[in-house]
């Protein structure tokens, strides 16, 4: 079993992608950052799905804030209030380590060298913050896998070309790009060409445990806010990073290329910049996930939601 160390902003797909982890991995913790919706509720929402899980699994408290500048949006508009659908949920029991994310992110790979994949879910602010501290971290992890950008520009938030995480804190992985030799990129393209049909997921909902219970609930209000915008299918970005993360065989189609990230530009900060034809003379250093097996990623998160087997 793949042991993960997960960076998430729980969030609605992060949470899909942490029940994935569940059913087949170990998590060795969850490091959070702000992204989706504030710190405190992204936070307070993984300990919820530690409750929901009976899991131990360690849980670090990040940054708030972006490294540099402040953010221009959140996903609350998406993704709930509380960034879990505004159902109310009660305090979660689930205890939260006094230990911040990127110290934490730096003992953890130094306990376990060369045994742990980081998986991105999440802004890139814990992992940049890890980074200046300790720049060999990138030596002690199996894998990194990040879930961000859009790589021929087609990104969903007000900066046209930028996907959220990369666009949220542009500088944090702008640190990440240039720090790690070697990492797969799951971008937002990729989701969506990996979106679950509506009818399918539905029925996987009805045939789950509690845990599709509780995704049927918190996913609601996402759903509602693509059907409004004719989107069909459910996306889950994160968790088509975590199948990544949990079985790299299931990646039938990849292009490795030097990616950069856009730090300035009036239109297009944070837009995740793809050498394709290999011009820069830059190290090609992401493997560009382009296609997945689509029926091994279903089974993997039917099984995670009680659905299967
Ligand atoms: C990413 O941004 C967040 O809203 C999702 O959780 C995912 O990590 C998609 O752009
Ligand atoms: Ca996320």
């Amino acid at each position: 079993k793949p042991q993960l160390l997960i960076d998430t902003d729980p969030g609605v797909d992060d949470a899909l992608a942490i029940l994935m982890a569940h059913a087949h991995a170990d998590i060795a913790g969850l490091s959070i950052a702000a992204g989706n919706v504030g710190l405190d509720h992204t936070v307070r929402n993984a300990r919820v799905l530690l409750d929901l899980l009976g899991s131990t699994a360690p849980v670090f408290a990040g940054c708030a804030t972006p490294l540099v500048r402040a953010a221009e949006e959140d996903a609350a508009f998406v993704h709930g209030t509380d960034g879990f659908g505004d159902i109310g949920f009660p305090e979660p029991k689930a205890t939260l380590s006094a230990e911040s994310a990127a110290l934490a992110l730096l003992r953890l790979t130094r306990e376990r060298p060369g045994k742990l994949t980081l998986v991105a879910l999440a802004p890139l602010t814990n992992l940049a913050l890890a980074l200046r501290l300790d720049p060999s971290l990138p030596e002690r992890v199996a894998r990194l896998v990040v879930m961000g950008g859009a790589v021929t520009g087609h990104g969903n938030t007000g900066r046209v070309p930028a996907e959220f995480n990369i666009g949220f804190d542009p500088e944090a992985a702008h640190v990440v790009f240039e720090a790690f030799p070697s990492f797969d990129l799951v971008d937002w393209e990729a989701t969506l060409r990996h979106a679950f049909d509506d009818a399918e997921f539905d029925g996987w909902l009805a045939a789950g445990d509690r845990r599709a219970d509780f995704f049927g609930r918190v996913v609601a209000t996402a759903r509602q806010y693509n059907a409004k915008r004719d989107r069909r299918g459910l996306i889950a970005a994160d968790a088509l990073a975590m199948a990544v993360a949990i079985d790299p065989a299931i990646v039938t189609r990849r292009e490795t290329r030097a990616v950069a990230v856009e730090l300035d530009g009036r239109l297009t900060r944070g837009a995740t910049v793809v050498d394709w034809a290999a011009r820069l003379g830059r190290p090609a250093q992401a493997n560009i996930v382009l296609e997945v097996d689509h029926a091994r990623f279903s089974a993997m998160v039917r099984r995670a939601l009680g659905a299967q087997g």
